[in-house]
Parts: structure tokens; sequence; C-alpha cells
């Protein structure tokens, strides 16, 4: 595998980075996830103003631009500009000696960029979620690697059978571990509106404009824990699931059990808008 790092472009074995990496350190970084088909992008300019944003949160002097011309270059290197890919890539404040202060100015920021085949897309089964505390930080709309919560969630979920962990605080189910959350009510669609709790999922501002233009109404409002468990449909939306329903939440049956056809349909319509097909 060909990984891109600082600006070269090498073997996955040859890639060193220190261990005073602050990413390593700190998960002083943010990280970014955007998905190709045959080496075109799904909404690139989203995924680019989020790195953005993530770089001027953390106050990291890095032009986004590094990304598009390292995923085309990675996904021809790895035979990955045929398919389906995706590609990872990491910016962190770079290497210094563990201080929490910012290093000194001149400190050169790491930056990592990986691609690899997607996951196939498969026929939808529906999925079973738990619920766990939210126990992230403040600031859920920044993607930093500062993933633990998630993490150790994600494990809950996982041992549990389930594909993914809904994230409650202050009785309001907010999103997955790895995924933005949807509800649909008497054909209205609703998913907890943008701010610090949530991450700005590409694929959910792709899916909201999706349901409008297939004229239902989209409603970013929270929702609480009994009313997704009313509701006749709960999905889940990211660039690795596209959207994806859930059928059964905390051991309550969604809807009547079988992936709700919304859902399935918006999977349907981002799939066809991804591959052009
Ligand atoms: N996860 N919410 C969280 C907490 C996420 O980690 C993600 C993405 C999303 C969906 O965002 P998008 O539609 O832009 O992929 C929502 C990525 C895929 C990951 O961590 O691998």
């Amino acid at each position: 595998m060909i990984v891109y790092l600082n600006g070269e472009y090498l073997p996955l074995e040859q890639a060193r980075i220190s261990p005073e990496d602050r990413g390593f350190l700190f998960a002083d970084a943010i990280y970014e996830v955007a998905r190709f088909y045959r080496g075109r992008p799904f909404h690139l300019s989203e995924h680019l103003a989020r790195m953005r944003e993530g770089l001027a949160a953390l106050e990291i002097s890095v032009d986004a631009n590094f990304y598009t011309e390292a995923a085309t270059r990675l996904l021809e290197a790895n035979q990955l500009a045929g398919g389906d890919a995706i590609v990872y890539a990491q910016v962190s404040r770079g290497a210094a000696p563990r201080a929490h202060g910012f290093p000194p100015a001149g400190t050169r920021p790491t930056i990592f960029a990986q691609a690899r085949a997607s996951d196939p897309m498969t026929a939808v089964a529906g999925g079973r979620a738990i619920l766990l505390p939210d126990e992230r930080w403040g600031r859920c709309d920044i993607k930093t690697v500062m993933l633990l919560a998630n993490v150790l969630s994600y494990e809950k979920a996982r041992k549990a059978g389930a594909i993914e962990a809904i994230l409650v605080r202050d009785g309001i189910a907010w999103e997955g571990t790895k995924a933005n959350l949807f509800l649909v009510q008497g054909g209205v669609v609703r998913t907890a509106p943008n701010g610090p709790r949530i991450l700005p999922g590409v694929t959910r501002g792709a899916a909201i404009a999706a349901a409008r233009a297939l004229g239902l109404r989209v409603e970013e409002r929270p929702f609480s824990v009994p009313e997704m468990l009313a509701a006749d449909e709960v999905f889940l939306a990211s660039t690795t699931l596209w959207t994806y329903p859930l059928t059964e939440v905390d051991g309550k049956i969604i809807g009547d059990g079988k992936p709700g056809p919304i859902a399935t349909k918006l999977r349907e319509v981002l799939w066809e808008e991804f591959t052009g097909k």
C-alpha cells in the first residue's frame, strides 16, 4: 500500500511518525474521510470545508487542498481509481517535546493520507443499536481524532451484537459513535440540528437535500429517546453506511421491524448520486 506522508508518497511500512507527534501524545489532530467512485468524490467541497473549519478551530495552519491531489494520487497508486474507495486524511500539530502549550512556531504539522477500498454496498438488512450516555467532549462538531469515547461506546455496541451505539445526553438522542441519526414520523424526516453536540455530517447534509428533493418535510430539531423509540423509522447516515435503517433500538422494535421505506429510498438516491447510476 502506498500512503501519503508530509508531501511524499511511500509504502506504508516506510511511513514513519515521531513518538513525539502531538496526534499520538494529545490527540491534537483532525481527520477527514471522503468517498470516491471511479476517482470521483462525493461532496468533496463539504469535506474540505469541514477540514478547514477543524484546522481553524485547532489553529493548525495547513492548506486543506493537499487532500484533493493526495486523494487522486493515492487512488491511482493503489489501483483504487476504478472502484468505490475511501480516502482517510489526518493532520496533527506535528512533533515536539511533550508540553501542553503549542510547540514553537515553525513546528511542521504532520499530514497523512491513505486510500482503501470501501466495504461492498450490501442490500439493507436493518440493524440493532443500543443506547449509551454521551461521554464525549463539548465540541463534537470538530472532527478531531480524540475518539476514545466513540471507540469505547462502539465496542460496547459490538459486544452486544449491535451495529451502533446511540449517544444520549440530556435525554436527547444526538447521534451514533460514527454516524448521524435520523427518525421519520408521519412522513416528516427529523435529525438533530448542527451544533456542538454532533458532527456536521456530509451524508447528513446530502440526505436532507435528497429528502427535500423527494418532497419530504425535514426538521432539524433534537429528539428525545421516547420520540425516537416511537418513530416509524430510525436510521443512521455516514460516509461508510450511506443511510442505514435501524430496526431495533434499546431492545424496542422500530416501526414494523423492517427497514423503513424512506431510509431505503434515500440510500438508493445517495448511491445513484455517488455512482451516477
Ligand atoms: N465517521 N457522526 C460521527 C460521530 C462520525 O464519526 C461520522 C463519520 C458522522 C458522519 O459524517 P459523514 O457523513 O461526513 O461521514 C457523524 C467517519 C466515517 C469515521 O469516523 O470513520
